[in-house]
């Protein structure tokens, strides 16, 4: 039996995968969070000290894998569940950075596909809709102004110790843009067949019912 694939992409922060949680939940689909992996191979990179130029060699090495533990996605290095140590904001910028490797967008792609062909999933990232899933059910471009972004992920960040402020956030999100929509392997570009959703004025729940109704409409019968 073939199974359902729905791909959201867009750039950092537009909350993709807090909505795709609450899609995938409505729609009782596997949520894959493929910016884990890219993250997990960051730390890799960045605990073992591994150099440019030795980076692909390393890879058969490097053990990444996904879990689905009460349908939560957890993803783990060699054995160890590495899933809330990948969230700091230096494996971000290292993630944006290793992620426009050839060898490790090639790694990760196989891993990707197969989750995709066993499971109904909504699958986010950056060139799922382009690449990874290219005959998805159902493509999403989901994006924000980029100083809205920021404004959701300071709110976030606020009552944490260490707080960057505004315009620090601002600027990473602004360089990470960048770097993820310059690279020359997979960059992040809306699909020509996707659908847009601008999130700038929604909240989650509106963004999450804009997707469910683009969802429904392109696959009806197949929703539960
Ligand atoms: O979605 P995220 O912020 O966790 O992703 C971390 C980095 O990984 C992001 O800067 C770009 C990269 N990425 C990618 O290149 N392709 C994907 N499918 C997912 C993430």
């Amino acid at each position: 039996m073939s199974t359902v694939n729905i791909a959201i992409d867009g750039p950092a922060g537009a909350g993709k995968s807090t909505i795709a949680k609450m899609v995938s939940a409505k729609l009782g689909y596997i949520y894959v969070d493929t910016g884990a992996l890219y993250r997990t191979i960051a730390l890799y990179i960045t605990e073992n000290d591994i150099p440019d130029d030795k980076i692909e060699a390393s890879l058969e090495n490097a053990d990444v894998s996904l879990k689905f533990i009460d349908g939560a996605q957890r993803v783990f290095l060699g054995g160890r569940d590495v899933s809330e140590l990948i969230r700091t904001p230096e494996i971000s910028m290292a993630a944006s950075r290793t992620s426009a490797i050839p060898a490790v967008r090639k790694y990760l792609f196989g891993t990707q596909q197969k989750i995709a062909a066993e499971n109904n999933v909504i699958m986010d990232g950056r060139d799922i809709g382009t690449v990874v899933l290219p005959n998805a059910d159902v493509k999403i471009f989901l994006t924000a102004s980029a100083e809205e972004r920021a404004n959701r992920r300071y709110k976030e960040l606020a009552e944490k110790p260490d707080c960057p402020t505004y315009q620090e956030i601002l600027d990473d999100i602004i360089k990470r843009d960048y770097q993820d929509m310059h690279r020359e392997t997979a960059p992040l570009k809306q699909a020509d067949d996707a659908v847009l959703v601008d999130s700038t004025e929604l909240n989650l729940e509106q963004s999450a019912d804009a997707i469910v109704k683009i969802i429904s409409e392109k696959i009806g019968g197949g929703l539960c």
